[in-house]
């Protein structure tokens, strides 16, 4: 069992959880992730290393509330356990020798790509971050980009926070600004990595992705977080999470991820269906 040290929340669905797991905070590096279970029933949950202390041996992820999975982690609170907390799993970012890159972050995909940002801040890269949201409700992590970023823009779709606009607007002024960037990395929901992607080729901007395909079992073996990058198969899980984003099939990826949408409405109605009855 791990239990949860610290619970806390970033908006209005997003939590922050540390976890008391020693072997995992050992070995996780910034790009890796792990499986999570809240009770022995419960569905297998795919999140990303946030931070991770290898002296107190916690590890921090970021979730947000998304569908019937989220929901029932979400009701687990500080002093509370996970029934399991596997890894660290997928390969971690290659981030050696970058000089000056771009993070690029949408919605809770901040929370996979800041400890990528902190990362390269603390091995001397130039850091420019773009992160964007729907709204000023929704953002988060702000102070944690600013303190890791030599240049941080905010965009909020309907402008009540930052610049109005798209990450894809942010990112264009800045190239146009003639920053030269090594290396961009975009993550958040596929059609923002997607036209991020078709932005940077325009540019000849190399550009690594990451995939939150539909994980199992995390280790290759299912074939459920299959995918195309380049023509050949692969599996997130094991081949990524992090692809080059010029070469990533972000239709197919689409479809796939459109093929288990009845199943998690059902599975999230049935849920709130469950968490109302306890409150009653
Ligand atoms: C490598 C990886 C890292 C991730 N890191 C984070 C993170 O740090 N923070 C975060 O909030 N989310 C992260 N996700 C996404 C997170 O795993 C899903 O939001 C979660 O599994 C949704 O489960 P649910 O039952 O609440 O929602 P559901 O209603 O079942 O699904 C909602 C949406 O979540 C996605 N999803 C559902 N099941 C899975 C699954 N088993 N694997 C992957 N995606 C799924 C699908 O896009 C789906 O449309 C990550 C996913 C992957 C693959
Ligand atoms: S999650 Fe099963 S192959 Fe990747």
């Amino acid at each position: 069992m791990y239990r949860i040290l610290e619970k806390d929340y970033l908006n209005s669905t997003v939590a922050r959880i540390v976890v008391d797991a020693p072997l995992v905070a050992r070995k996780a590096k910034p790009g890796q992730f792990i499986i999570l279970r809240a009770k022995a029933d419960s569905k297998r949950i795919p999140l990303t290393v946030s931070a991770q202390d290898p002296e107190q041996g916690t590890v921090t992820v970021i979730y947000q509330v998304v569908g019937a999975g989220t929901m029932e982690l979400d009701t687990l609170s500080a002093g509370d356990s996970l029934h399991d907390f596997v890894g660290p799993l997928g390969k971690p970012s290659d981030l050696e020798g970058l000089q000056k890159a771009c993070v690029v972050g949408g919605g809770v995909g901040c929370a996979i790509a800041y400890p990528i940002a902190k990362a390269l801040h603390e091995q001397g890269c130039a850091v420019h971050s773009v992160i964007g949201f729907r709204n000023k409700d929704l953002v988060l992590l702000e102070d944690e980009f600013r303190a890791v970023s030599d240049q941080l823009r905010i965009v909020t779709d309907d402008g009540s926070y930052g610049e109005k606009g798209l990450v894809t607007n942010a990112l264009e002024s800045l190239i146009q600004a003639g920053n030269a960037y090594d290396r961009v990395i975009a993550i958040g929901p596929l059609p923002m990595m997607k036209f991020v992607s078709l932005l940077t080729k325009k540019h000849g901007i190399p550009t690594v992705v990451s995939m939150n395909s539909v994980m199992v079992d995390g280790t290759g073996m299912c074939g459920g977080c299959r995918l195309t990058v380049g023509g050949e198969i692969k599996f997130a899980c094991v081949d990524g999470p992090e692809f080059d984003g010029h070469l990533v099939d972000f239709d197919e990826a689409a479809s796939r991820a459109r093929m288990y949408e009845e199943f998690e409405t059902r599975a999230r109605d049935e849920a709130c269906r469950l968490l109302n009855r306890e409150e009653d």
